[in-house]
């Protein structure tokens, strides 16, 4: 039976990571983007089915929050419930960092990731003017936040 497992994301598998994020985002971020996040030591796991990569999750530890910077999964496994089971993978190791939260911003036209992070808990808190690239211009963030514990 095919086996799940999320593994630390090491630069042999950037090549990998690179072809899914070139499929599902028009803005994707470069080799080079994963390279530096990787050195500068985010949290940056990828998740495979058996050896064929599902999707990532890059995050940032920041004072006592960690920040959601990369959410993806392969186009064609969207929708299938990865998702929303790599973010909430994600959440426990903030919480095993005895992290208070966690912080995200997303685009207001994404709709399948802002219905997921509002499912997840996630309140929105405020927006970022001109955060994204976009084909006309820029487009806003929404700053989203979700805190952990009794009160969450
Ligand atoms: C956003 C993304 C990570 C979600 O992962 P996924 O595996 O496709 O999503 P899941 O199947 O786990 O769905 C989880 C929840 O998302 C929400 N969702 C999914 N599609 C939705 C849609 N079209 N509208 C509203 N909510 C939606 C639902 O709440 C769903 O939960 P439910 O199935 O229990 O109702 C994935 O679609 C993706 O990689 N998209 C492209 C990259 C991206 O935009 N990343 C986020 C950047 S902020």
């Amino acid at each position: 039976m095919a086996q799940f497992s999320i593994r630390p994301m090491t630069e042999a598998d950037v090549p990998t990571v690179i072809l899914v994020e070139n499929q599902i985002y028009e803005f994707p971020w470069t080799h080079r983007n994963f390279l530096d996040s990787m050195r500068a030591g985010y949290h940056m796991h990828c998740m495979w089915l058996d050896e064929e990569l599902v999707g990532y999750i890059v995050m940032m530890h920041v004072v006592d929050e960690f920040h959601l910077l990369n959410l993806s999964i392969r186009a064609d496994l969207q929708g299938k419930g990865h998702g929303k089971h790599l973010l909430q993978w994600g959440i426990g190791q903030a919480k095993l960092a005895n992290a208070i939260g966690m912080l995200l911003e997303v685009r207001p036209s994404n709709a399948e990731a802002k219905g997921l992070y509002e499912k997840e808990g996630f309140k929105l808190i405020g927006a970022r003017k001109n955060y994204y690239p976009a084909h006309a211009g820029r487009e806003d963030a929404l700053v989203m936040f979700k805190r952990f514990g009794a009160l969450a």
